[in-house]
């Protein structure tokens, strides 16, 4: 099953948008703008696609979701409830995960540059599983381990595939930061160190090839990639793999422009490949193991913001300013991220004009929309802005001293506040006076 990117979004007899059957127009007057706001339902939703994916073609594995995506206690207990494991990236995402009651041996620890403290917490709470990045992660761990510790790891490698995405969020070409080159002499290395370690069990290898990928051609040539290596090692010390971890980079729709992206079809091809190449290998099949944080979250959220200045440039454009931009959401000035929305309070209305909506930061490239078509529009209007929920919070920020919104969940017709809005006293809380 694959969900249509705006499936949940309705219009209601006043003529507002609703998200979980829920009034946005009333959801920004009780807990004012900017506000985050999750469909439970669709997040549920999506993590059972993938869960379903695995277990239709009877393959054993985990779906971590990527946390990175967005990180907040009550993220992490519907995560909990639906059953999937989670990879942290942080003493922060990691304590996030502990305080939420997440099931240590379901968290997997990852990172391009590990840190002492975040080996330490690693071994201490005794998580799931480490994935090694490289050589100074080899290094930190054992110094980690007492002599009776042991530690799963994967093997994070760069398979060399260069997906069809944004250069920021492609991560599993040669020049990388990320993992172990797997053709370079690198990966031989860490996995002789590794093989026969005493403390450190090595499980399998892990890729991640990127974001917002939307077939599953990377996939499958990671998989030829990494299976290749395998059978090299698989020669040398009949090494077998228990586990091969895909990553995630599932692709999203944000705008009518973007494919729909229909997951199972991608993880039934990237099965199958792998299927054939444990066959030629005559090993037995690994665990899959996937990634997924976008996916799981990206389409369930929405930001509402309240309009404010309106500045007509004619014969050039119209600027529509909101009460956020990017320091909730970052994406647009970052990578050029598209968006789509809609005027929340006149979600019925016809649309009469394009114009493009601008945060409010003290940056001409804090600009959330480039070209949003909309009804006749006006200063106390609220936009709703589709498919925030990944990488939105999570990378939210507070430039210009904005406090960073509240995060509502809606779910079968209530709604919830999960995450406080910052007070112009938490700006300050950290800042110490100068004697
Ligand atoms: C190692 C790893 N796994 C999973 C993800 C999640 O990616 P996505 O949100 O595109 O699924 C990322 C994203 O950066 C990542 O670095």
């Amino acid at each position: 099953m694959s969900i249509k990117q705006y499936e949940s979004y309705k219009v209601n007899e006043l003529g507002h948008l609703t998200i979980g059957g829920i009034d946005t127009v009333d959801l920004a007057k009780h807990y004012d703008t900017p506000l985050y706001v999750y469909d439970v339902t669709r997040i549920r939703q999506n993590a059972r696609i993938f869960k379903d994916a695995l277990k239709t073609l009877g393959v054993r594995g985990q779906i971590a979701y990527a946390s990175k995506a967005f990180s907040t206690i009550a993220m992490l207990q519907i995560i909990k409830q639906e059953g999937l494991s989670l990879d942290v990236v942080s003493t922060g995402e990691l304590y996030t995960a502990i305080r939420a009651g997440f099931p240590k041996e379901k968290i997997h620890l990852h990172g391009n540059n590990k840190t002492r403290e975040e080996f330490s917490m690693a071994v201490e709470e005794d998580i799931g599983c480490v994935v090694l990045d490289n050589f100074h992660d080899i290094t930190l761990l054992e110094n980690e381990l007492g002599d009776t510790q042991h530690m799963d790891v994967l093997m994070r490698v760069t398979p060399g595939v260069a997906s069809h995405t944004h250069q920021y969020i492609m991560t599993g070409h040669e020049d990388s930061k990320f993992g172990f080159d797997l053709f370079n002499g690198q990966a031989d290395e860490a996995f002789t160190r590794l093989v026969s370690h005493s403390n450190i069990h090595l499980k399998g290898l892990h890729c991640h090839l990127g974001s917002q990928l939307t077939d599953s051609s990377s996939y499958t040539q990671a998989s030829a990639r990494l299976f290749k290596k395998i059978r090299q090692w698989h020669e040398e010390t009949g090494y077998e793999p228990k586990v091969m971890n895909f990553g995630g980079g599932f692709g999203i729709q944000y705008t009518d422009q973007d494919p729909l992206v229909r997951y199972e079809e991608m993880i039934a091809s990237l099965i199958n490949d792998v299927r054939g190449r444990v066959k030629a290998l005559d090993i037995p099949f690994p665990e899959i193991w996937l990634e997924p944080g976008r996916a799981i979250v990206g389409n369930a959220g929405l930001t509402l913001y309240s309009v404010g200045a309106i500045k007509h440039l004619p014969n050039i454009r119209t600027y529509v300013s909101v009460d956020g931009g990017m320091t909730d959401n970052i994406r647009p000035a970052l990578y050029n991220a598209d968006y789509h929305g809609v005027v929340a309070n006149k979600a019925a209305k016809k649309t009469s004009s394009t114009v493009s909506i601008a945060g409010k930061c003290c940056e001409s490239g804090d600009m959330l929309i480039d070209e949003l078509t909309v009804p006749e529009t006006e200063p106390g209007d609220i936009l709703a802005v589709y498919s925030t929920g990944a990488y939105g919070f999570s990378m939210a920020n507070n430039y210009n001293r904005f406090p960073k919104p509240a995060v509502v969940f809606v779910e079968e017709g209530r709604d919830q506040l999960v995450v406080r809005r910052e007070s112009l006293d938490d700006i300050i809380k950290n800042d110490l006076s100068y004697e």
